[in-house]
């Protein structure tokens, strides 16, 4: 039997934090509670001034994607070995079939890559294209293979761009089946065109990927979006919002009483567009990720949106690309893969800019890193709290801990940071995966394909609110 008992530490929940020790076993937590006895032979790990959280849930990876004619440097291995050493211990990624694909034949692709993961592991299913057969596999992968989410990109025309009519029927077929919908919400075909308008100009370096990609592209398809979920009558979930205009149709969606959730990447908080005015391309370049960093005041609205409750996740969208790689839209930025890192680093700049500032409680910190994502997706309270039954997936996090954060030091395989030379003030000093030490005092023992596949069940009463909507919407006989 493995045991572990962690000692002396706060636990920090979503919903309260107290002083009490923390028993795994053989993978889970069995005991939290005052002056725990540790079994013979259990590992004991002093906490004393430092608080102990459900490990980090990243809902939003591609690790080993191929996009843009070309692979994401970090694999599932180095990618969730990474996320371990920041204290995250479990990633939804997603599936993405290329339109055409049987959806069924991509997913068994994605879990061949994803054995060799070293934490737990889920998938959104990504729908590229419409027909029959699609909505046949919706069902299998819901009712056999545990995917409860359904990812739309409502960008990248000629590549994986859903158009409205896809849209409509998958969320339509998601709502049947208790699934969420999710969107990227940027307007394909406005973006489509601003690439060629801002090429036009003369524009062809890093600069002109923010001006192909405004605000108004985000917010416009993030209505629509919204839109198209309260006709429906199905919840929706908004990846990487960015923008005040994407946050405030949320917040008006929410006020009317739609169910719609908003999904913040660490990198959107943090940084803003004058990383594209850099004159070293490779650097600009790195930075390159749809939507893009905005300008300043942007960043505010979404961690105000975080403190009020109307976003609801934080996230990463970890899609690393090395210069070489980036390199290939040298001359036109429209060719750069997008993409940036941060698996690694969520959890501190979070704390660091959230926590620390006062802007967010540590309880709502895990509700924002772990917690809130565990119950959107299904995997509560399995994942995202500290609680007997629950799993030993946990960090122990040193609240006076400083670390500068480097591509030099970072565990990804991705050969840029985009936190590069910030310093942090708190950071895990423990991390523990399915019972099991995986990162202590700085060594990572990250164990390739330890990592589990994690089935995500259909929703059930939470849909039926959603479908009693719907059914409101059905007409009746009008007496004249
Ligand atoms: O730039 C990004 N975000 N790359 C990954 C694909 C996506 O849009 O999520
Ligand atoms: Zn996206
Ligand atoms: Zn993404």
């Amino acid at each position: 039997m493995t045991s572990i008992l962690i000692r002396g530490g706060t636990v920090v929940n979503a919903d309260r934090s107290f002083v009490a020790d923390v028993l795994c076993q053989d993978g889970s937590v069995v005991a939290v509670g005052e002056n725990l006895h540790a079994p013979a032979g259990a590992t004991v790990v002093d906490a004393g001034g430092q608080y102990v959280m459900p490990g980090g849930i990243d809902p939003h990876t591609h690790m080993q994607l191929p996009f843009m004619g070309t692979t994401t440097m970090d694999d599932f291995f180095s990618g969730t070995a990474a996320a371990m050493a920041g204290g995250t211990t479990t990633i939804i990624d997603f599936v993405i079939p290329n339109p055409q694909q049987p959806l069924l034949e991509a997913y068994q692709t994605w879990r061949g890559w994803a054995e060799k993961s070293a934490s737990d592991y889920s998938f959104h299913m990504a729908i590229t294209w419409w027909d029959e057969t699609v909505k046949r596999d919706m069902g299998t992968l819901v009712q056999q293979e545990g995917i409860n989410s359904f990812k739309h990109f409502m960008a990248y025309k000629n590549a994986i761009m859903c158009d409205d009519e896809t849209l409509v029927n998958s969320f339509k077929r998601a709502l049947e089946l208790g699934a969420m919908p999710t969107v990227h919400a940027e307007n394909g075909e406005l973006v489509y065109l601003l690439q060629r308008e801002v090429a036009a100009l003369g524009i062809s370096g890093p600069e002109g990927h923010p001006l192909s990609r405004p605000p108004m592209v985000e917010g416009e398809a993030a209505n629509r979006a919204i839109a198209i979920a309260d006709v429906l009558g199905v919840p929706i979930y908004v990846v990487h919002v960015s923008c005040i205009e994407s946050a405030e149709a949320i917040a008006r969606a929410r006020a009317r009483g739609q169910r719609v959730y908003g999904e913040v990447l660490a990198g959107h908080l943090l940084l803003d567009d004058s990383v594209y005015r850099n004159p070293d391309f490779a650097s600009a370049a790195a930075h390159v990720m749809s939507p893009p960093f905005r300008p300043k005041g942007h960043q505010e609205a979404l961690w105000r949106g975080l403190q009020s409750g109307n976003l609801h996740t934080t996230a990463t969208d970890h899609c690393t690309f090395c210069a070489a790689q980036k390199a290939a839209g040298r001359d036109d930025f429209s060719k750069i893969p997008n993409g940036c890192g941060g698996v690694e680093e969520r959890l501190a700049v979070i704390w660091d800019a959230g926590v620390n500032s006062g802007r967010l409680t540590p309880s709502e910190f895990v509700a924002i890193t772990s917690a809130n994502t565990a119950k959107l997706f299904n995997l509560y309270p399995r994942k995202g709290s500290v609680s007997v039954g629950a799993d030993a997936d946990l960090v122990v996090w040193d609240p006076q801990g400083t670390k500068t954060l480097s591509a030099k030091t970072q565990h990804s395989l991705g050969d840029f940071n985009v936190f590069e030379g910030r310093t942090v003030r708190g950071i895990p000093s423990h991390t523990v995966s399915q019972g099991v030490l995986v990162f202590a005092q700085g060594e990572l023992r990250a164990e390739r394909g330890k990592g589990r596949y994690l089935k995500r069940p259909a929703f059930g009463a939470n849909f039926a609110a959603a479908k009693l909507r719907a059914e409101a919407l059905t007409p009746t006989a009008v007496t004249r």
